[in-house]
C-alpha cells in the first residue's frame, strides 16, 4: 500500500501556507480548538501563525483492547467545560487528517449543539480525497485544508519510534 511520510518540517510548512489562506479568507478566529490527539500538534503549530489561545476536546475511535476494530461512533474522552461561553466568538477547529470525516462530523455537531451562537470553521492539515462517511454541518463557515491528498496511509512524524530514521526509507 502506498504511504506518505510527513516530517515535522512538511507539516509545519503546510500549516504556515494554510494560515495565509485562512487570513486571506477574512476568517479571524478568537480561539483555536484542537481535536486530540491528532489535532494537538497542528493546533500548536497554527498558533505560531494565528496567535490565539488553544482549547481542546478529545475523542477516539480506537479502544485500547487488542484486536478490536475501530468503533463507527467516536468516543468522547474530554470536552469543553459546561460553562465555557463562546457566544459571538469565532473558533477554528483543528485536526490532522480528514479521512472518513466521522470524527469531524461528530465533533462539529456536538460543538454546534452547545454553542449555537458561535461561528465555527475547520482546518485539517491533510484531506484525503475519497468518499466521506461524515457530513460537514451546513453552519460551518469555512473548511480549510492544508493539502488535498490521495487516500494513502499517512505516517506522521510524531508517531515515529525512531525520529532520526523517519522518512529516510
Ligand atoms: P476524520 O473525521 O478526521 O476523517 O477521522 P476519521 O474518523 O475518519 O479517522 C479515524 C482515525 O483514523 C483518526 O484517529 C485519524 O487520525 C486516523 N487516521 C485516518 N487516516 C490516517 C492516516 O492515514 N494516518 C494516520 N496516522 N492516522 C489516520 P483518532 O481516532 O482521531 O485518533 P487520535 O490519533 O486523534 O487520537
Ligand atoms: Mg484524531
Amino acid at each position: 500500500m502506498e504511504q506518505y511520510n510527513f516530517t515535522y518540517n512538511d507539516i509545519h510548512n503546510t500549516i504556515r501556507a494554510a494560515a495565509e489562506k485562512i487570513k486571506a479568507s477574512g476568517f479571524e478566529p478568537d480561539y483555536l480548538l484542537a481535536i486530540g490527539g491528532g489535532g494537538l500538534i497542528p493546533a500548536r503549530i497554527m498558533r505560531t501563525y494565528i496567535n490565539k489561545p488553544i482549547l481542546t476536546v478529545s475523542l477516539t475511535r480506537y479502544s485500547d483492547e487488542v484486536g478490536t476494530a475501530p468503533s463507527d461512533t467516536p468516543i468522547k474522552l474530554q470536552w469543553l467545560e459546561p460553562d465555557t461561553n463562546l457566544d459571538g466568538k469565532k473558533v477554528l477547529v483543528v485536526d490532522e487528517v480528514d479521512d472518513e470525516r466521522t470524527t469531524l462530523e461528530f465533533t462539529l455537531n456536538h460543538l454546534f449543539e452547545k454553542h449555537a451562537e458561535t461561528e465555527f470553521a475547520a482546518f485539517v492539515v491533510h484531506n484525503k480525497l475519497k468518499e466521506k462517511k461524515g457530513i460537514l454541518p451546513e453552519k460551518l463557515s469555512h473548511f480549510f485544508t492544508g493539502e488535498d491528498i490521495h487516500d494513502y496511509w499517512i505516517n506522521y512524524a510524531w508517531d515515529a519510534e525512531d525520529i532520526d530514521q523517519f522518512g529516510k526509507k
